[in-house]
């Protein structure tokens, strides 16, 4: 491996070469994390698409677009402070998702669709192909994203958008393609149904790594096996997923925005856990319970959520995950008087392959969802 580090550095003459830092970009996509998943893989609801694997000429792009407030998404831009990012940071962040490779990582495969892929193949082939390529994984140098390995649920949820032209499809405002596409929703369920097959390709990445590397997330079965054509290829690196060696490490935070009342927050989750079916199965106001006995204190809550279908079939699987439950958000005042949601972040179990594979989309969901029910609290569901 040492010999290709330093072919590599032959070849790019020196560092500065190579513009971004992945290191960086290691650390930022820890804030993207919190919604996106630890390795950008986006979870099967409509809010968190993946965007590993994305090019970086895309991500540049939609980043910049978010800092500048032309695509709007208040959670995201504060929660990873992108409206305070320079070209930088944009750039090393967006090189970092560029070189992720889940599509050989069963673990990330999209769920299949449900639909008729054969009539779904015939709208791609007809309408989306010439651009979005017959793989469907786009044309990274003329900025056209990847279809494939897309969550199905963001997929649709972005193609109702187009129709309803509130989001601008091929960056041309006048685009009338999804107008009269699909007037039937089976149409579209078909086609999904069709884009949900392709995420299991073996041609490389566009990733923009030198010599093509790619990072592979950690119990990736092709790390082990070196079987897919992916891992043969000889520049190769696997950057591994961090160790736990400390505490932050293991909790997904998020400070309260401004404006945004402890109360307010409060019932944000609230109703948002109804929305997501998880149910509010117990309050502690720790602080306000010290307060009537006379003892002041830094704000403290801690709100309990479960979804009772995922709890069976987690414990079912292992009796120790029963440990972590129910999923908690703990609202703590700290020593400045800042307001934080603070969760317990089951990533860092996926992430260390903790979890058993039978078991690792629903753990995957259950996090998405406290996950969701923080941002609607950090942001008062705006
Ligand atoms: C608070 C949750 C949250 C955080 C944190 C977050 N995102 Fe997002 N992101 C979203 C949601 C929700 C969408 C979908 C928005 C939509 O459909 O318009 C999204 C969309 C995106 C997209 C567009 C995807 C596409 O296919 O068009 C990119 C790229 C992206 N995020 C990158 C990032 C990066 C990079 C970070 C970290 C610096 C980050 N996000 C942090 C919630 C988040
Ligand atoms: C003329 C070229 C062109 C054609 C044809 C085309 N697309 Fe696109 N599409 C683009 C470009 C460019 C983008 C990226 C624009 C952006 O969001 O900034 C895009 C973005 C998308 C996105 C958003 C992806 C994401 O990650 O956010 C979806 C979904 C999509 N297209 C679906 C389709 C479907 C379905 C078809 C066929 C019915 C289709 N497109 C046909 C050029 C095209």
């Amino acid at each position: 491996m040492r010999s290709i580090i330093i072919a590599l550095l032959c070849l790019f003459g020196s560092t500065q070469m190579m513009a971004a830092d992945l290191k960086k970009g290691e650390k930022i996509n820890k804030t993207c994390a919190l919604c996106h998943g630890a390795w950008g893989q986006g979870t099967a609801g409509a809010k968190s698409p993946r965007i590993a694997g994305m090019t970086t000429g895309f991500l540049v792009k939609i980043l910049t677009e978010y800092r500048s407030k032309k695509r709007k998404n208040a959670g995201m831009v504060t929660t990873s402070g992108i409206h305070k990012m320079t070209d930088k940071h944009i750039q090393d962040i967006a090189t970092y998702l560029a070189g992720i490779d889940l599509r050989n990582d069963p673990r990330f495969d999209v769920d299949h669709a449900k639909g008729d892929k054969a009539k779904g193949k015939e709208i791609f082939n007809s309408e989306c192909k010439g651009c979005h390529r017959r793989t469907g994984y786009g044309k990274p140098e003329k900025g056209i994203p990847a279809l494939a390995g897309q969550q199905t649920k963001y997929i649709i949820n972005t193609i109702e958008r187009f129709k309803a032209r509130n989001r601008v499809h091929d960056d041309d405002p006048e685009d009338d393609l999804f107008d009269e596409m699909f007037p039937k929703k089976e149409d579209m369920l078909n086609l999904t149904a069709y884009l949900s097959t392709l995420d299991d390709v073996t041609e490389p990445i566009s990733a923009t790594l030198p010599g093509g590397k790619s990072i592979l997330a950690k119990g990736n079965p092709a790390v082990k096996s070196k079987k897919t054509n992916i891992a043969k290829a000889p520049s190769q690196e696997v950057v591994p997923g961090a160790r736990v060696s400390e505490i932050t490490q293991t909790v997904a935070k998020m400070e309260l925005g401004t404006g945004i009342s402890r109360d307010e927050a409060i019932v944000a989750m609230r109703n948002k856990a109804v929305e997501l079916n998880m149910r509010l199965v117990g309050e502690q106001h720790v602080s306000r319970a010290l307060e009537k006995r006379g003892e002041k204190t830094p704000y403290l809550a801690i709100f309990q959520f479960c979804n009772l279908s995922d709890a069976k079939a987690i414990v079912h699987n292992n009796p120790l995950y029963a440990a972590y439950m129910p999923c908690r958000v703990a609202m703590v005042e700290d020593t400045s008087g800042k307001i934080w949601l603070m969760m317990l972040n089951l990533d860092i179990l996926v992430d260390n392959t903790l979890v058993s594979k039978d078991i690792v989309k629903t753990v995957i969901g259950v996090n998405q969802k406290m996950l969701e029910i923080m941002v609607a609290g950090t942001t008062g569901d705006l």
